[in-house]
């Protein structure tokens, strides 16, 4: 939960793990918006995708 999936701005899996299950987010644009994961390089955007998947 401590791996960085965002180097770009330091957010780790833990991180969205915990956005999406208090706030219920189902969607990368909500992740991006709320977190700021994956609005720089975007090379982060698939693993948020994952992540994603795996904690509905
Ligand atoms: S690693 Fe997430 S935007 Fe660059």
């Amino acid at each position: 939960m401590d791996d960085i999936i965002c180097s770009c701005n330091h957010i780790t899996k833990g991180d969205i793990v915990n956005a999406i299950q208090q706030k219920g987010y189902t969607t990368v644009e909500e992740i991006q918006d709320a977190l700021d994961a994956g609005t720089v390089c975007g090379s982060c955007v698939d693993e948020i995708e994952e992540i994603l998947k795996s904690v509905k």
